[in-house]
């Protein structure tokens, strides 16, 4: 007898809905373990009673933390995205999960989204790129990914009830993308149904998501799982195709899938069949990870080679974005007295920012990759300059400056490493202000003063204004929540052991109001938010009213220099193939990324000038050169005209060649 023929009703329905914050009931008598869940993207996250918030303060459950999902775009190394899939998921296995809610890929729309760091981009195309494989590097694991948050969860002000409405052009080509590559070429297992309303229902609860989109036009075989309490009902959800209900509340049999649900069965306003076959997709994951018949692949966590390839990870993601007259990579017999400053400098972030906190084996901050790069033969002072605390007293943040400032002019060299950290970018609430916050940009300008070989490091998951940190450094560089060896990484960039080759995911504005979901769209809007902007988002937008950036998307520097050759095209029914030639003309061997922007000549209506639509990073050793390909699928330009114009280039606003 099938399986399902076995349940009793009640037993179906203790699949269909938490029965701890992150875990189903399962069966017992009949073999079917409860379904396990973890946050999240970057590590699995620290245990938890069944029904407690109280972390379980476990030894055994510290682990591998990964660098931020937007550190991991900014590599644009598709090859990098899948190992960390694979690590992700042993780690989830080794951990005795069964799903991991990760990865985060919902639009980078507006830089003060608090979790904008769990995401990738601006770029529907990027994500599409550095999703899929991260899903199916964890899926290998015999666990399954969860894609989340499905869908239009841009912002988190009033994030579980916001209604959001944007256009079918945006909609297809802007904000769905990610989530089709997940379902074609990711295979997900499992999505997430987001908190917010989207067109007036709520995202668990819209036919036109779950049935129309998902299961219907890309042909979804996987499970929908709600975000944490954002399930609103027990006909709509089912009938829309929620699959099973999560919230954060310990009344487990109160949930909307539970009591309820057995009820409006019994009384015959719900459909058994309709259990039935969420019942048989649950099942069906079952089967695919292995839970009801083995063998299991064990996983395994903290292991040395998830350490380092966190490491290359980070190293790949960090993004130069001012070398002033080739001031980096430092040589560190120029500097015998270096003074670090600033708060990020000596803070670790893993523990924080909402539910992608890690309980991390360990987490090398800037300072302490600085010392063990550099080891005894420097005098290293950090003084942290400013202060995060909201009750410091202004004698003490003066003394803070002063004792900055006397020590920048003491030393040879300002390592200032500032920008924000998990207060802002944090899962609950979006950002405030488009500026450095603790008077950053004061005390950077007055660095500059006392002491012109200044570093300036800017550490956050969204843009922040940058102008001043540009105006009044040396050189200038953005790193991520970096996982936990982001402070080795750094080193190794600063001081040259590695060439830096990350390109920023989304574009950094000199004001605030440049940003087309600032200008033209709402946020965070009322009850309902307006995606005015439509298809101009990000670089989009930038590019079509001739906005100057402050640093463009896909902008990142090196040590090496590049120059692009030989371009030819050919083109079958499926495909445009592009070669050329990358030369490294430069001593050092360096990484480039070689982006193309495809540009509609006739287009129909209003359209963005150029789009993302292919890229390679690509290694080319000191004085030699690489050929190279890119191919363009045309069923990812079908939208444009057949008057087309290719850009290849470094970033979106750097275009070498145009053919
Ligand atoms: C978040 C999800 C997360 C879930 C479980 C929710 O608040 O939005 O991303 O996976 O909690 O912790």
């Amino acid at each position: 007898m099938k399986l399902i023929e076995q349940m009793t009703l009640e037993e179906k329905i203790g699949l269909l809905h938490g029965d701890g914050f992150f875990q189903t009931k399962g069966v017992k008598r009949l073999g079917i373990p409860p379904l396990k869940m973890s946050d999240g993207p970057m590590g699995v996250r620290h245990d938890f009673p069944k029904a407690s918030w109280i972390a379980k303060g476990l030894s055994s459950d510290y682990v591998t933390y990964f660098p931020s999902n937007t550190a991991l775009a900014a590599t644009w190394n598709p090859e990098l995205a899948y190992i960390f899939g694979q690590d992700l998921g042993a780690e989830t296995r080794g951990r005795g999960k069964d799903v991991i809610l990760a990865p985060g890929i919902n639009i980078i729309r507006h830089p003060f989204c608090g979790r904008n760091f769990e995401y990738m981009s601006e770029d529907p195309f990027l994500i599409t790129k550095m999703a899929p494989p991260i899903v199916r590097g964890i899926q290998e694991n015999d666990v399954a990914a969860c894609v989340k948050h499905f869908a239009l969860n841009n912002q988190e002000t009033n994030r579980l009830e916001v209604n959001v409405e944007v256009d079918d052009q945006a909609l297809e080509e802007i904000y769905l993308p990610g989530f089709k590559a997940c379902v074609d070429e990711g295979n997900a297992y499992t999505f997430m149904g987001a908190y917010n309303k989207f067109r007036g229902d709520y995202a668990c609860e819209s036919t036109f998501l779950l049935q129309d989109i998902l299961r219907g036009r890309w042909g979804y075989d996987g499970i929908v799982i709600s975000d944490w309490g954002a399930c609103h009902s027990t006909d709509q959800a089912m009938e829309a195709g929620l699959d099973i209900e999560m919230s954060v509340t310990d009344d487990f049999d109160s949930y909307y899938y539970a009591d309820s649900l057995y009820q409006k069965v019994m009384d015959g306003i719900i459909d058994e069949a309709l259990v039935d076959e969420k019942v048989e997709r649950i099942l069906h994951l079952m089967e695919r990870i292995h839970m009801l018949e083995g063998p299991r692949k064990q996983g395994k966590y903290n292991s040395y080679e998830h350490q380092t390839n966190t490491l290359t990870t980070a190293e790949e993601s960090i993004v130069l974005l001012e070398n002033k007259a080739s001031f980096l990579p430092l040589n560190p017999e120029d500097y015998q007295r270096i003074v670090v400053i600033g708060d990020n400098a000596n803070r670790q972030h893993s523990l924080g920012g909402g539910s992608a906190e890690i309980k991390a084996l360990y987490e090398k901050t800037p300072l302490a990759g600085i010392h063990h790069h550099l080891g005894g033969n420097h005098q290293i002072t950090y003084v942290q300059g400013y202060s995060c605390q909201p009750d410091v007293t202004q004698d003490q943040l003066s003394n803070l400056r002063m004792t900055a400032l006397r020590m920048a002019s003491q030393n040879d060299l300002v390592i200032f490493v500032g920008g924000l950290n998990h207060d802002f970018d944090t899962e609950g609430k979006d950002r405030q202000s488009y500026q450095l916050p603790f008077g950053q940009d004061r005390l950077i300008q007055e660095l500059h003063a006392v002491n012109p070989n200044l570093l300036v490091v800017n550490m956050s998951g969204s843009a922040v204004d940058l102008t001043i940190a540009k105006t009044y450094s040396k050189a200038l560089i953005h790193t991520w929540y970096n996982g936990m060896e982001g402070g080795t990484a750094l080193a190794n960039v600063i001081f040259g052991k590695v060439n830096p080759s990350g390109k920023l995911p989304f574009t950094m504005a000199k004001a605030l109001n440049d940003y087309p979901s600032e200008r033209l769209g709402e946020f965070p809007g009322d009850e309902t938010v307006h995606y005015h902007e439509g298809v101009f988002v990000g670089y989009r937008y930038f590019d079509y009213e001739q906005i100057e950036p402050l640093y463009a998307f896909g902008h990142g520097l090196n040590y090496s220099q590049f120059a692009l050759a030989d371009i030819e095209k050919t083109e079958n029914e499926e495909t445009f193939t592009f070669t050329m030639t990358l030369k490294n003309t430069s001593t050092v061997d360096g990484k480039e990324v070689i982006q193309a922007y495809v540009e509609d000549e006739e287009p129909k209506g209003k359209r963005p000038i150029r789009e993302l639509k292919g890229f390679k990073k690509v290694f080319v050793a000191a004085k030699s050169e690489e050929s190279v390909r890119i191919t363009i699928d045309k069923k990812d330009i079908a939208h444009l005209s057949k008057k087309l114009k290719f850009h290849f280039g470094f970033s979106s606003r750097d275009i070498k060649v145009t053919i």
